[in-house]
């Protein structure tokens, strides 16, 4: 575990990047840092954020600032939550529990992935902070029901499902690392692992990171060690349509968002369903390379249905003034993935905490900065096209 000081020489999300990639076994690292093929998507997710400046307004009374929003039902101090990531006991034995505390430390949310390693009613019992759970539309519908019914049990606030996984990306890293869940590792992995005596004693003195606790359950007897990247390839139901999105809506009564959604005309179709935000996101490059940035598309998604659902974007945060853009862009609020893992991976929930506050922290004192008092007054005056 990173040191409190070592935590602390942190002064950025990246520098908790450089900590994260010191701490972990190369698989374990890549797997979070790496995306689909050429990683032009991922790259570009946060690089497009530099084609828009903030223009500032001085000679405003800038003494109280309030950063708080309201998304999918919930007041959050600032407006950005924890986007769904699989596997976080790999990173850190914190895991989710960790991470989903440190969003609460926060004042913010946190979205548990359907592929986490902690399940939905110790995520409930881990912190009181505000919970999303992450659905698939899984070929058995009887696990998606099951899903949701042990989500209203556990009193989770929303639901999520993400529409941009019919198949895996291509993760490149993830082939040359040997990456599986459960880890599955050659020669090389595992003298890598053995060079990173910390996170190995950690790993093999906790409890086993368990590699489907959702949907233990529902496997085939004897498939204890199958990989859970296999079995999900196998789960990803190809057949499934907007019927079957208006259909799981059909069975939540809370706010239910469509993550994965790139264009105006699949905006509209959520807004069709019911759904009430959609969260406009790539996968954080990790699905198809080639698709547009969210910062590129999410304009003109505010402008067709943004006065119908939320509209939250997602991926390529790592700077405050990404969030504010994102909010004078027209988005209720952002989210993020590797933004709270690397700080996770570096030092568990304090290391998760950390990043997230030192990212909240950028977030006020540019508000300060452009002279907004309330998340409410960023608009789209405060944003010109760079040329
Ligand atoms: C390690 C990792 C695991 C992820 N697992 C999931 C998942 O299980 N379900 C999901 O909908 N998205 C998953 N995502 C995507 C995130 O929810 C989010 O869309 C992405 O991280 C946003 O990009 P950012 O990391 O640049 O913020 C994962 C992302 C990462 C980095």
């Amino acid at each position: 575990m990173a040191s409190k000081r070592t935590l602390e020489s942190c002064h950025k999300v990246m520098d908790f990047r450089k900590l994260a990639e010191k701490r972990l076994p190369a698989p374990m690292f890549h797997y979070i840092d790496g995306a689909a093929e050429d990683e032009w998507t991922y790259r570009q997710n946060t690089s497009a954020f530099n084609q828009y400046e903030l223009v500032p307004r001085f000679l405003v009374n800038v003494e109280n600032i309030d950063t708080s929003t309201t998304v999918l039902g919930q007041k959050i101090d600032w407006p950005f939550f924890c986007s769904p990531t699989g596997y976080c006991r790999l990173f850190h034995h914190d895991g989710e529990g960790g991470a989903a505390r440190a969003a609460a430390r926060t004042g913010t949310i946190f979205c548990l992935s359907s592929i986490s390693t902690t399940t939905i009613e110790e995520v409930a019992k881990a912190s009181e902070g505000p919970k999303i759970f992450q659905i698939y539309v899984l070929k058995d519908r009887g696990l998606s029901q099951e899903y949701i019914q042990r989500c209203k049990d556990a009193n989770y606030d929303a639901l999520c499902l993400t529409v941009d996984v019919p198949s895996n990306g291509k993760r490149e890293r993830d082939l040359v690392t040997g990456m599986t869940v459960p880890p599955k590792l050659g020669l090389s992995g595992y003298m890598n692992v053995m060079k990173h005596i910390d996170w190995s004693f950690n790993y093999l003195t906790h409890p086993p990171t368990p590699s489907m606790v959702n949907i233990e359950h529902k496997l085939p007897k004897g498939s204890s060690n199958i990989s859970v990247m296999d079995f999900m390839n196998t789960q990803f139901d190809r057949t499934v349509t907007w019927k079957d999105a208006a259909w799981m809506i059909d069975q939540w009564d809370k706010p239910f968002a469509i993550k994965g959604i790139l264009s105006v005309e699949d905006a509209k179709m959520a807004v069709e369903v019911g759904a009430s935000a959609v969260m406009v996101s790539n996968h954080g490059g990790r699905q198809m390379d080639g698709c547009p940035a969210p910062i590129e598309v999410i304009g003109d998604i505010v402008d067709a249905v943004g006065d119908k659902l939320e509209v939250i974007l997602d991926g390529g945060i790592r700077r405050g003034t990404h969030i504010l853009k994102a909010l004078a862009m027209g988005a209720k609020a952002c989210m993020g993935g590797r933004a709270y893992l690397y700080g996770l991976a570096a030092g568990g929930e304090e290391g998760a905490y950390s990043s997230l506050k030192l990212l909240k922290d950028e977030v006020q004192n540019n508000m300060i900065l452009l002279g907004c008092t309330d998340v409410s007054q960023i608009s789209s005056d405060h944003l010109r096209k760079w040329e």
